[in-house]
């Protein structure tokens, strides 16, 4: 029972943090301190086992109505009443509360460029998040995007260190309220936590978790710029990743942990596994014979919180009394914990679920007409031959078709209710909460003009996966998503449909079992009959002129057929082959996303996503990101062309822009630049077009000669600019010298004086980029 005596020093809270952690520990058994290292998964509803028992320091998936009971359980039955941190996945939204905002996903985020408001979409969450008596987000993922077979790309921000340092950087800002390393947060703030940390996403064959063959300069090079970033910003927890990097699991990794994070970056926060870490070593990765030895080396890497390890309990507590462990390594892990916990202030007021505040702000229109306007810069337009804008008149009719046309859940992708990580939300997130694109159509079409929907197709038929229906370690295994079989009959009623209407807009993609952790993919094409729609379709289009609009709701960059891209270089039935008059991507665009798509179509709204990963043509060409080492044999594959469908960076407005030639106008009197100056760059941009439009100046730097192999160019910032049509503005950014580094054999980042190009532009092709240089001195 919880000592209520109001006069111990870890309870008075006018003592400093340092003190009552001090005296608090003094008091805890070896048990509490095991169990306070301990986060232990909350869907089973067995509070009692987990918090009186196992005395657990955290909880994560806890369902709306344990929220509450957690608390009380706590404040009832507990000797010290130490409060617990509760933690879940609030990945684009409160993904496991109904009815919670549920924005694009990060990569739909990344999509629109726009960080201020991804900062706001982070404080959107954390307002929803706050009020329900969670305290912490296991968000940012700051992992790359290479090999995009992966399942988990659609958690991304992309493939560039500089975008997602940028995305990262203002959603954790938004989630924190600002607060910074150490500081109180905010009744409304949530912790942030930066994750996986490093190199989760460099996967072998894109299969999830694998080894990740990373050498040092690799890692320095892309891997760790947006962590530590984020490290030195005060984002508040680090998440290590599953997979191992020369033989050892993150969670063990003396390289990553005690040299990069605590070592240069002086990371002061809290460390978190990943699920299971510390067991996977001892029963998956086999690096560890025993549980016993396992919890030893995770504590003496320095991990303070371990994931859904129910056996780190008695491992831990074995170690200690055989001597194998030191307590005073635990004690400084448990005083990390309770560090974090008085920084939320959970001594005093625990953030229990506040019901007006829940009502108030959870969905609230204020986040509803911001997840909109989020929505409409998630999309990148990505080829329009003149089709678009189209205008709905009253004597038009509209045929929306397509497996996702209307497919409500699936548009929101992973880590959205019933994505099949909480057993709480079997329907997902509430219908009327979600805009789907047939939806979106009918909101805005004027009256006369008529809608009609044809499924056309299916993605995949759900099989049972052969080995079972549980994984080793008890955790339910998905179905198997299979190719869907082929049906001619919804492609007939679709062809009919479209062979009827004006406009023909076809919504394909990927669902939510072709997504997420075990969820990668070997293909990237679309399955089912999607393919054989859109050649229909494109079919229909070519022959009687229609325009034949495709919208990709995808979790992640799909191989398009070659009636979308033109050839694709491969197979390709040439009757149908780029009969496509305008190609969109809406990387799971949230619950507007519909709505917006709709707007763009009709030209209610001006496109201006731009893309944060390449489009590969084939996925044998993968990887496909632009920031590749330079020099090879050649430039195309014998049978296929190296050139990506889409570049990182493109994507296209109704309107057209001119750029100027860029200017130097600091260069200094003796024609160097210093490493410690800043170079200032102006460039005009004209909107030559008839319409309003926004354009993202991308602004890249290459370091021409290299002592070191190196990328081609690097961005370095960028801009979305919106111009009224004829306006003309100078744009100008500010680059460090000391941003523009390459990194050595032996993993040091410096700056090598030289040559540099700065290219700035509409994308990442170098067609698309003006140039001038400069010269950093020795
Ligand atoms: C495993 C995932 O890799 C991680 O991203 C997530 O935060 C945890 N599970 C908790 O659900």
């Amino acid at each position: 029972m919880t000592d209520f005596t109001n006069d111990l020093p870890y309870k008075n809270p006018d003592l400093p943090a340092a003190e009552r952690i001090a005296d608090l520990l003094g008091r805890m058994t070896l048990e509490e301190k095991v169990g306070q290292m301990m986060q232990l998964d909350a869907r089973g509803g067995n509070l009692d086992e987990l918090i009186i028992d196992k005395h657990v320091g955290s909880i994560l998936h806890t369902s709306p109505a344990d929220l509450p009971r957690a608390v009380e359980t706590v404040n009832t039955k507990t000797r010290l009443g130490i409060p617990l941190i509760i933690g879940d996945d609030c990945i684009h939204g409160y993904s496991f509360w109904p009815g919670s905002t549920i924005f694009p996903t990060q990569l739909g985020m990344a999509t629109s460029w726009d960080t201020a408001k991804v900062q706001a979409a982070g404080r959107a969450t954390a307002e929803e998040v706050s009020a329900t008596g969670v305290h912490w987000t296991f968000s940012p993922v700051l992992c790359i995007a290479r090999d995009t077979r992966w399942g988990r790309v659609d958690e991304t921000f992309g493939e560039d260190p500089y975008l997602i340092g940028e995305m990262a950087s203002a959603i954790v800002k938004g989630y924190q309220g600002g607060a910074k390393a150490g500081e109180r947060l905010a009744k409304d703030a949530i912790l942030a936590c930066a994750k996986h940390f490093a190199g989760y996403s460099e996967t072998q064959g894109g299969r999830d978790a694998s080894e990740a063959d990373l050498s040092h300069r690799k890692l320095e090079s892309w891997f760790l710029p947006p962590f530590e970033r984020v490290a030195k910003e005060g984002c508040g927890t680090f998440m290590l990743g599953y997979e191992s990097i020369d033989g050892a699991p993150v969670t063990f990794n003396k390289w990553l942990l005690s040299d990069k994070l605590r070592g240069d970056w002086n990371y002061q926060g809290t460390l978190i596994t990943d699920w299971d870490n510390v067991g996977r070593s001892v029963w998956e990765q086999k690096v560890k014979p025993d549980y016993m030895h396992a919890a030893t080396d995770a504590v003496k890497a320095g991990n303070d919180l371990i994931m859904t390890t129910p056996q780190f309990f008695d491992g831990a507590i074995k170690a200690v009394r055989n001597g194998l462990l030191d307590e005073s390594l635990i004690d400084e892990a448990v005083s990390r914990i309770l560090a974090l916990k008085f920084r939320l202030g959970l001594f005093e007021d625990p953030r229990l679920p506040d019901e007006k505040r829940i009502k108030a702000v959870i969905g609230s229109k204020d986040h509803q007409d911001l997840n909109l306007q989020i929505a409409r810069e998630s999309v990148a337009l990505l080829k329009n031959n003149g089709a678009l804008p189209f205008s709905a008149t009253p004597d038009k009719r509209i045929a929306v078709i397509g497996p996702l046309a209307d497919d409500a859940q699936n548009q929101l992708g992973d880590w959205t209710g019933n994505s099949g990580q909480v057993n709480w939300m079997p329907d997902g997130q509430p219908r009327n909460m979600i805009t789907t694109v047939l939806d979106g159509f009918r909101q805005l079409v004027p009256e006369g003009c008529e809608v009609v929907y044809s499924r056309g197709a299916d993605i995949i038929d759900l099989v049972d996966d052969p080995e079972g229906e549980c994984y080793p370690d008890g955790q339910p295994r998905p179905k198997i998503g299979v190719s869907a079989r082929f049906d001619q009959r919804l492609l007939d009623e679709a062809v009919a449909n479209a062979r009827q209407s004006d406009l023909i807009v076809a919504a394909v993609g990927d669902v939510v079992q072709l997504v997420g952790e075990t969820c990668s993919t070997a293909t990237l094409e679309l399955l089912g009959g999607q393919n054989a729609l859109l050649e229909a379709l494109a079919n229909v289009a070519k022959e009687t002129g229609k325009p034949l609009v495709v919208v990709l709701l995808s979790s992640k960059p799909q191989v398009m057929p070659a009636c979308v891209i033109g050839t694709n270089g491969v197979i390709v039935d040439e009757s149908a082959a780029d009969g496509t008059s305008a190609f969109m991507w809406a990387p799971n665009p949230g619950m507007k996303g519909g709505q917006a798509i709709a707007e763009i179509i009709l030209g209610k709204t001006e496109p201006s996503g731009r893309l944060p990963i390449t489009f590969p043509r084939h996925a044998g060409q993968l990887p496909v990101y632009y920031n590749q080492i330079r020099g090879q044999h050649g430039n195309r594959y014998a049978d296929l062309t190296q050139d990506p469908a889409f570049a990182f960076g493109e994507g296209l407005s109704y309107t057209t822009f001119a750029y100027g030639e860029p200017t130097i106008t600091n260069i200094p009197t003796s024609g160097t630049f210093a490493a410690d100056d800043t170079v200032h760059i102006e460039i005009t941009l004209t909107n030559t077009g008839a319409r309003k439009g926004t354009e993202v100046v991308q602004a890249y730097i290459g370091d021409i000669v290299t002592s070191y192999s190196w990328t081609d160019r690097e961005l370095k910032a960028f801009q979305r600019v919106e111009l009224e049509p004829g306006e003309t503005r100078t744009i100008a950014f500010d680059i460090p010298v000391a941003d523009c580094t390459i990194v050595d054999s032996d993993a040091h980042r410096f700056v090598e004086p030289g040559e540099f190009e700065v290219l700035i532009g509409h994308s990442s092709r170098r067609a698309d980029l003006k140039r001038t240089t400069f010269t950093v001195s020795d």
